[in-house]
Order: structure tokens, then C-alpha cells, then sequence
């Protein structure tokens, strides 16, 4: 019958407002928001960019090489999460696997779509190796 003393707190909760400070949290309860998963390894993810994205994106990331008719993006951490809107996580993870701007719009075809051709983990990894560039 645990599930209904869970049910119980989560309403309690929920009419409170209150679940946000650990005080009121009772002990051995999951916290309601759940905490994300754990970032990825940098270092990896340098290997991996090195493989896979720095013919295109330039050492550091820091792109500006002719692709083909466009010019590779700059995709450093800093440079993404201060575009308008900004690429959060999610949103860049989305652009590596599918293509997508952080708007939702194609990427130029000469940006590889990497669903497939990349595991999550290496792409968590690309992710907190992008995060560490300045
Ligand atoms: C064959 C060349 C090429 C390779 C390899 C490549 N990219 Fe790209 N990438 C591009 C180009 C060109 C663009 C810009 C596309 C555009 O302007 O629409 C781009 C855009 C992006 C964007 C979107 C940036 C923005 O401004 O919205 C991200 C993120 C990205 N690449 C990540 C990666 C990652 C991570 C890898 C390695 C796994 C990679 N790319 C490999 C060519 C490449």
C-alpha cells in the first residue's frame, strides 16, 4: 500500500506548495523534481569531437569553415547558450541527432544528422565537452 501513501504526500504536497524545501520533505521520499542525469564526460567528448565534428567546426570549436556553400557554425558552449533563444541542452542534443536549430528550423544538409551514427552517451559526452569551451 505504498503507493497510496505516495498518492497521499504528493496531494499534500501539491496543496501546500511546499514540497520545495527539504525540511518538509518527509525522509526516504524521491524529491518530486527529479534531479537530471548526470553530465557526460568531457574528456570523451573530445575524442569525439575531434573524430567527428573538428574537420568541420574548426579546433575549439569554434567554426567559421567553409562548408560546402556555408560557413560551419560556431558551437561553443558560450556562443550557443547566449543565442536568441539560447540552445539548452535538450535543444543541442536535438541539433546533433536531427538537424534542428534551437527554433526548430533545418539545419543546412551539410550538417550531419547524427541520429544513428552516435550513442547517447557519446552525444552526452559531446554535450559536456562543448560545455567546457569558453
Ligand atoms: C561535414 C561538416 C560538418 C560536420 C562533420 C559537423 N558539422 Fe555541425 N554544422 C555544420 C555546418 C555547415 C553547420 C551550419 C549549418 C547552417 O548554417 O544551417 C553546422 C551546424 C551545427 C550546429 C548548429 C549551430 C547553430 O548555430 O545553430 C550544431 C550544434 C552542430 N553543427 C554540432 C555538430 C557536432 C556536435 C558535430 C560532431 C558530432 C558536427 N556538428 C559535425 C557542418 C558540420
Amino acid at each position: 500500500m505504498h503507493h497510496l501513501r505516495w498518492a497521499a504526500a504528493i496531494f499534500v504536497c501539491a496543496a501546500l506548495a511546499a514540497c520545495g524545501t527539504p525540511a518538509r520533505q518527509a525522509p526516504g521520499t524521491v524529491p518530486l523534481a527529479p534531479v537530471p542525469p548526470g553530465p557526460g564526460s568531457a574528456s570523451n567528448g573530445e575524442s569525439v569531437y575531434q573524430a567527428d565534428c573538428m574537420s568541420c567546426h574548426g579546433a575549439g570549436a569554434k567554426g567559421g569553415l567553409p562548408v560546402g556553400a556555408v560557413t560551419s557554425a560556431d558551437i561553443r558552449w558560450s556562443t550557443l547558450s547566449s543565442m536568441n533563444p539560447p540552445y539548452t541542452d535538450d535543444l543541442l542534443r536535438r541539433a546533433i541527432l536531427q538537424g534542428l536549430d534551437q527554433t526548430g528550423k533545418p539545419l543546412d544538409g551539410t550538417m550531419p544528422r547524427w541520429q544513428g551514427r552516435l550513442t547517447t552517451s557519446q552525444v552526452d559526452d559531446l554535450i559536456a565537452y562543448l560545455h567546457t569551451l569558453p
